[in-house]
């Protein structure tokens, strides 16, 4: 685990607002993120387009989103600033202009914060060191998606502790909570955020899936993650089931037979109600369904999947303040 000391030293290579890693923040971070959510959820309307009134947010996406790009984009427009998006379609991305150039293309029509998703695990590291803003990683490549791995500590936090508890956190906020991860470990950066983050906060993490989408050495497994290859077995002892989509754009040369898996790892009614019948259901989305994920199970009482995604535009509402020091974080160098 990063000490609060080696977490600045990490973070204060980028500007202070950026959020590229989960590993760049301390536990007092997250809570501090969280508490700022739910003020910023408490306000009415017209408070809330006060906060970052007269400000410009540029989203460039270089990456297909449906869910993370909405939701920040709303979440900035609720605070009052000025949204633009970029996406690699219809952009000079495609004539061949390259990540750095079209931030500081953006940076200089006045972008004070850049939102970027990209198919490059790095790249937003790249993007902040290069224009000096303030980056928020909506997911690079196979490597990280902080905001989802956020929004998901808040749906649990809220499902399982109540929303008063989901405010502030420390090292033991979810300690004696089981989370498996189901499917395309491999690929998923919702999976390494998550496995980053979660057991920071004392739950333990299982992981499921085949050696082909969950190599043993997956994620570098650290404290408080495991293998659990029975899927069966793994929801017995989980109180939280993440479900994963099969990332058929990453998964060039990998083959897999899909009647197996479905018969291996669907989370289905039987075997929910077989070996989990309490257990909260996570989705990040898309789901695929009949896939990994059955109907009945996606629209069930023991989904909170749309939750998730209502959850996705209060926390990034708070990361749109934390990126431009607004709200709790006025005046702080976080
Ligand atoms: C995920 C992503 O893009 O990493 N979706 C999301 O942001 N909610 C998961 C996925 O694409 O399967």
């Amino acid at each position: 685990m990063r000490r609060a000391s080696e977490t600045a030293a990490v973070s204060s290579k980028y500007s202070p607002g950026s959020l590229l890693s989960v590993g760049h923040l301390s536990v007092a971070e997250v809570s501090a993120i969280l508490a700022e959510t739910a003020r910023i959820a408490a306000l009415s309307p017209a408070e809330r387009s006060a906060i970052l009134r007269g400000r410009t947010i540029a989203l460039l996406f270089y990456e297909s989103s449906t869910r993370t790009r909405t939701s920040f984009e709303l979440a900035a427009k609720s605070l009052g600033a000025t949204t633009t998006l970029v996406s690699d379609k219809s952009s000079s991305i495609e004539k061949g202009e390259s990540l750095k150039d079209t931030g500081l293309t953006l940076r200089a029509l006045g972008a004070e914060c850049i939102i970027l998703r990209h198919s490059a695990s790095g790249a937003p590291f790249v993007l902040a060191r290069e224009t000096g803003l303030p980056v928020l990683n909506a997911g690079d490549g196979m490597h990280e998606h902080p905001s989802q791995a956020l929004l998901d500590l808040r749906t649990i936090l809220n499902r399982l502790h109540g929303a008063d508890k989901a405010t502030s956190i420390t090292e033991h906020s979810l300690s004696g909570v089981t989370v498996t991860i189901t499917g395309d470990i491999l690929h998923s950066r919702v999976a390494r955020s998550n496995a980053m983050l979660l057991p920071r906060l004392g739950a333990r993490v299982l992981l499921c899936g085949p050696t082909k989408l969950l190599p043993e050495d997956a994620l570098g497994l650290g404290p408080g993650i495991e293998i659990e290859r029975d899927f069966d077995r793994a929801l017995a002892k989980s109180q939280v089931v993440m479900m994963l989509r099969i990332q058929k754009e990453r998964i060039a040369g990998i083959e897999l037979d899909l009647n197996e898996y479905i018969h291996r790892y669907q989370l289905n009614s039987e075997r929910l109600l077989a070996s989990a019948p309490q257990a909260l259901v996570l989705h990040p989305g898309p789901m695929i369904r009949g896939l990994e994920i059955s109907d009945e199970v996606a629209d069930g009482a023991q989904s909170a999947i749309e939750e998730q995604v209502a959850h996705g535009l209060a926390i990034r509402s708070a990361l749109l303040a934390r990126a431009l020091s607004a709200g709790i974080f006025k005046g702080q160098t976080i």
